[in-house]
């Protein structure tokens, strides 16, 4: 589902890399296209057609590109606009939010802090809960107070909503470094008492292996600036997570560089997309670095298909790719010569290997 603006761009190159991939390693994909964004309101009439969701649940994971179009927007009222009805609708049961950021060694000097600080390495992995808190949480939308105007946002959270996101968060400490960072607010906010309640007893009962520690939102946010090599594994609640992780993704040197997977329990087709967003202004132009969307077809692999090794010769062409010196206008930095989208991905794509 390529969507809007870059989103096209992207989802083509990733495309091309998993049909690759599938080439050298003797497998096979069936891809469906569905309309989905702006794209299926031009043609449809609705962000999410029905035709979609029938694909999508039909489908062993959803490659997704980006919707939004900011100079649209003035023509639908906000609740049809493609970021709640799209994005929401399709997340809905994804309760768990993958969001590594990762700086690539060959990109040291685009991170935007001092080199110092960023010499050991960054591999942060944000588990961001998808599908509770402020973001669907009733009641939500107008509401006067006392014949005042205003608005309401609800944030909630269950037992069982905490349960489930800490024991992804746990599972991915455990199989990297033994270390949990569990961010809240939990000096102000009930949900976020609630919150490390439930973490802290999750890691007693379940996982006493990993090392759990807590965070307040607001030190997260510094300490990730002053000395984020002390990260592994970050998990938080919807709206933290939504923050952090685009904090995280700078430290990367580039949005463009970042994946991020959507995964729940049963039968919910999982959802795969880069972070970045539709870029409308630089949409069509070549300009759009496909290497978040090449590593999330890599991350599609692993989480919907348990396809490691496959997954794993993606991340390596991309690592042989930047460490080849090729970089798109995002990561060329003052002075470099940049590449196209597709000639990024022809550059992937010559280094997937079996
Ligand atoms: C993201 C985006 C979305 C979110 C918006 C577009 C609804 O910011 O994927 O991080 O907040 O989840
Ligand atoms: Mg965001």
């Amino acid at each position: 589902m390529p969507g809007d603006g870059i989103g096209v761009e992207v989802i083509a190159e990733g495309r091309r890399a998993l049909d690759r991939v599938a080439q050298v390693c003797g497998r096979e994909f069936v891809f469906t296209d569905a309309l989905v964004g702006w794209a299926a309101i031009t043609a449809t009439g609705t962000a999410l057609p029905d035709d979609t969701i029938r694909i999508c649940r039909d489908s062993d994971a959803i490659f997704f590109g980006a919707v939004g179009d900011p100079a649209r927007d003035a023509s639908l009222p906000p609740s049809r606009r493609p970021e709640p009805v799209a994005l929401l609708g399709l997340r809905k049961g994804l309760y768990a939010n993958l969001r590594p950021a990762i700086l690539n060694p060959a990109l040291v000097g685009l991170c935007p802090l001092r080199p110092e600080l960023v010499q050991g390495g960054i591999d942060i992995l944000i588990v961001r809960e998808l599908t509770g808190g402020l973001y669907y949480g009733q009641p939500k939308g107008p509401h006067d107070i006392g014949g005042v105007p205003g608005a309401v946002d609800t944030m909630v959270y269950t037992v069982p909503e905490i349960e489930r996101i800490a024991r992804v968060g746990f599972a991915a400490a455990q199989k990297r470094s033994g270390r949990l960072c569990s961010v809240d607010k939990a000096n102000i906010l009930a949900c976020s008492q609630l919150w490390r309640e439930v973490v802290t007893r999750v890691g007693r009962d379940e996982f006493p292996d990993v090392q759990l520690s807590h965070m307040y939102v607001d030190n997260c946010a510094m300490q990730l600036i002053r000395n984020p090599g002390a990260f592994d594994v970050i998990v938080t609640e919807n709206t933290f997570g939504d923050i952090l992780s685009d904090e995280a993704s700078m430290l990367a040197g580039s949005l463009g560089m970042l994946p991020s997977a959507c995964l729940g329990d049963g039968d919910v087709t999982p959802f795969f997309e880069p972070i970045h967003g539709s870029a409308p202004d630089i949409a069509g132009k070549g300009l759009a670095n496909p290497i978040a969307t090449i590593l999330t077809g890599a991350m599609l692999l692993r989480h919907a298909l348990g396809w490691t090794v496959e997954a794993a010769a993606i991340e390596h062409a991309v690592e042989e790719t930047l460490k080849a010196g090729y970089r798109t206008a995002d990561i060329a930095g003052p002075g470099g010569s940049p590449i196209s989208t597709s000639e990024m991905g022809n550059q992937i794509l010559a280094r997937i290997s079996a």
